[in-house]
């Protein structure tokens, strides 16, 4: 069941290359732009809770400000250094409004990263 909520104003959301924190009806958000695209995670990082929209961001992942575990924007998986997962909410602007659909994004099948082994 999708549950769409305002997050935040257009205006407010970060900038291009920016990660920050929000928080809408007691759920902790970490919303990043990566190119002009917003994605929003789960703002609790599985380690020991840090605040993800505090840190940063690598290409398409956001860096836990506290200890550095890296969560991919589109699937919530970390990349370094375990294989946990966040949330991830689906994003979308209307007019000057940001929503997010607390609904969690369902577990997709990902695919594995290109491996360079010749194994
Ligand atoms: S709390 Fe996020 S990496 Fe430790």
């Amino acid at each position: 069941m999708a549950q769409w909520v305002r997050l935040c104003g257009l205006g407010e959301a970060p900038a291009a290359g920016k990660v920050m924190e929000a928080e809408v009806d007691g759920v902790g958000i970490c919303l990043a732009n990566v190119n002009g695209k917003l994605s929003a995670l789960d703002n609790v990082c599985p380690h020991r809770q840090g605040p993800l929209g505090q840190g940063w961001l690598e290409g398409e992942a956001v860096v836990c400000p506290w200890h550095s575990w890296t969560f991919n924007l589109k699937t919530g998986l970390s990349e370094y250094p375990v294989h946990e997962r966040v949330d991830v909410f689906a994003v979308r602007v209307e007019g000057e409004d940001v929503l997010v659909n607390l609904e969690p994004e369902p577990l997709e099948e990902v695919e594995p990263e290109a491996k360079t082994s010749l194994g």
